[in-house]
């Protein structure tokens, strides 16, 4: 069976470790790398909007020699003309050797993969997952941290339509001694799919709305945008937006070792004056993202040799 990256679940510990390993080794000694995906083709078919995950993926894919095709506007393509999913990956895969998708409906990428002849990343699907943004957390944590257990993560924002949260907190939840804190108001908690899951796998978690309750206890602070783009109501969105705004002031009792992170876009939730802090991470994590989408790149086209 042709292997993909779908939901960061599918996915070992041992085989996220291989991924890790491999994006040290490429940052660590690049030239190695330069010619891996010679003559070999990614495309980048992007129905909602991106900065960083589609151009990390196309820098990630030249930094290995390969070539990059594709579209950063559905309307540019002819799902405008009402071609599905399904057949777009069918023909894509006639192009190209390996297809990063993103898509505004939840599950998407999965019926693409069901189709698709050459191997299919979740560049990010609606609420649900963000496979890809997690393997640049990963790498960011491990690179801080030293460690990836024993670990007190503050998850802070809109918890419940932001999916790089919902992909880290299961990523997360399989190394040992994690505890998360979930910062946010009542009504952009976590989803209750994922709440019974991390009771069912053991891992503690509290709930609370203050930030400023539980700053001093944390290893890192992961913050998050409000989705404007997930929200039915403009009314709700500007009420909640500026819920959590991390300030130098607010950081004071944190820990000298915390890891701010953050996936970006930010609108407000940092400011930027807190960029200088050393503990600022959010800018690393960009260029982690490439390294562990070249490690990902690799390894699928690898498997599907
Ligand atoms: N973190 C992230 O997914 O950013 P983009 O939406 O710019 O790709």
């Amino acid at each position: 069976m042709m292997k993909h990256m779908l939901d960061i679940i599918d996915w070992t510990p041992e085989e996220l470790d291989a991924l890790m390993d491999t994006a040290d080794d490429i940052i660590a000694h690049p030239g190695d790398y330069a010619d891996a995906m010679r003559r070999k083709k990614l495309a980048t078919l992007f129905y909602e909007p991106s900065t960083r995950t589609r151009l990390s993926f196309e820098a990630a894919m030249l930094e290995l020699g390969g070539h990059v095709i594709g579209f950063a506007d559905a309307a540019a393509s002819s799902a405008s003309k009402g071609e599905s999913v399904a057949d777009t990956v069918r023909v894509v895969g006639c192009y190209a050797d390996i297809i990063a998708m993103r898509h505004p409906k939840e599950g998407a990428p999965t019926v693409a993969a069901s189709f698709s002849p050459v191997p299919i990343i979740n560049a990010g699907d609606g609420g649900h997952h963000h496979p890809t943004q997690t393997l640049a957390d990963l790498l960011t944590i491990r690179r801080e941290k030293g460690r990836m257990n024993q670990l007190v993560i503050g998850l802070c924002g809109d918890l419940q339509f932001g999916r790089t949260v919902h992909s880290l907190m299961n990523a997360m939840a399989r190394y040992k001694s994690i505890r998360f804190v979930l910062i946010s108001p009542t009504e952009l908690r976590i989803p209750e799919y994922l709440r019974e899951g991390m009771k069912q796998l053991g891992v503690p978690f509290t709930e609370v709305e203050k930030l400023e309750d539980v700053i001093g206890t944390l290893d890192i602070l992961y913050m998050t945008r409000v989705q404007r783009e997930r929200f039915f109501n403009e009314a709700d969105y500007v009420r909640l937006k500026d819920s959590y705004i991390l300030t130098p002031d607010k950081l004071r009792p944190a820990r000298r070792d915390l890891t701010v992170m953050h996936p970006l876009p930010r609108v407000n939730e940092i400011s930027v004056a807190v960029d200088s802090d050393p503990r600022a991470c959010y800018f690393k994590q960009v260029l982690y993202g490439k390294h562990m989408r070249q490690a990902l790149i690799l390894k699928l086209m690898e498997a599907a040799q």
